[in-house]
């Protein structure tokens, strides 16, 4: 069926469940189908070289448009609220509030910045962000499958956007929601707009404009991809889902958090910085 379900770094609590599951969305067909995924470390690489890659919000922090003073306090957020982000043992509701509070203190911060429109396609260039290996063939198999991609990601859609622009995978059935800056008249970042997008509200309580997903209404297979336990429920927006294959990368504490992941998603991936098993299922399906 798929070859690379075999691979090492593929871990699945049912393998029996996903097979069938995978059988099912390609006897429906492309039609039926959309995909719905998450962004930052989950297209993008979690690391190169033993280096953390960055995620859309580091690629302002650590572009020029940013201030020494400004750098270190955004550094000191991240220090302090990525373990509360991805701690095993606190609950969602816990994590929630301080979530928002870091997403808060991190737009205003930036805002702060004097960041330019015309900054943003050079901030990326000179990012060290990579999208994940086997990027081109994930973007390309559903662009010419005619399958909706819904990138949902609680980064910054300027940048995200740039990103996939510049790799030349920005296709026509690409949708995005994020996070998406503010500009004043004179192109300068004076905020983001509403409503804010963090880890742990990637739900219906933000895609108030859900047209998107009425039009696809005959689309109810979907392939989910997500590499935190919040992006779970991106697929709520959906009203009908028959059959729903969730696909997790699961790039750090890997041992803390493996049962959990193993429990969430269908197939978990390992410190899996390519996007391989995804396009064996996707070859298979299309
Ligand atoms: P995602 O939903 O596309 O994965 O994006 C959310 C990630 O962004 C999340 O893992 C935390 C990260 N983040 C930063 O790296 N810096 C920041 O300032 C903020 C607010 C979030
Ligand atoms: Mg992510």
């Amino acid at each position: 069926q798929v070859p690379e379900l075999e691979n090492a770094t593929v871990r699945m609590k049912n393998p029996e469940c996903v097979k069938e599951r995978i059988s099912s969305l390609r006897r429906e067909g492309t039609g039926k189908l959309q995909v719905i995924s998450d962004f930052d470390m989950t297209l993008t690489r979690f690391g190169f070289n033993g280096q953390r890659c960055p995620t859309s919000h580091n690629i302002i922090d650590n572009s020029r448009a940013i201030s020494e003073e400004g750098r270190k306090k955004l550094k000191a957020l991240l220090h302090h609220y990525y373990p509360i982000e991805i701690d095993p043992y606190r609950t969602v509701e816990d994590k929630l509030p301080l979530m928002v509070e870091w997403w808060t203190k991190a737009h205003s911060l930036l805002s702060q910045q004097k960041i330019l429109k015309s900054d943003i396609a050079q901030m990326v260039k000179e990012s060290e962000v990579m999208l994940r290996d086997g990027f081109n063939t994930f973007f390309d198999q559903l662009q010419q499958g005619n399958v909706p991609l819904f990138i949902f990601s609680a980064g910054v859609g300027n940048i995200l956007e740039e990103i996939i622009r510049q790799a030349q995978v920005y296709h026509p059935n690409v949708n995005v929601v994020s996070n998406y800056m503010d500009f004043d008249d004179d192109g300068v970042l004076r905020g983001f707009k509403s409503p804010l997008i963090h880890t742990y509200n990637k739900n219906n309580t933000v895609l108030e404009n859900t047209e998107y997903f009425q039009q696809l209404s005959a689309r109810t297979n979907i392939i989910l991809l997500g590499d935190s336990m919040g992006d779970l429920t991106m697929a709520d927006g959906v009203a009908n889902v028959h059959h729903i294959l969730k696909i997790g990368f699961l790039n750090d504490k890997v041992e803390e958090q493996r049962l959990k992941y193993m429990d969430a998603y269908d197939i978990v991936l390992e410190k899996d910085e390519t996007l391989d098993v995804v396009n064996g299922i996707l070859r298979y399906i299309l």
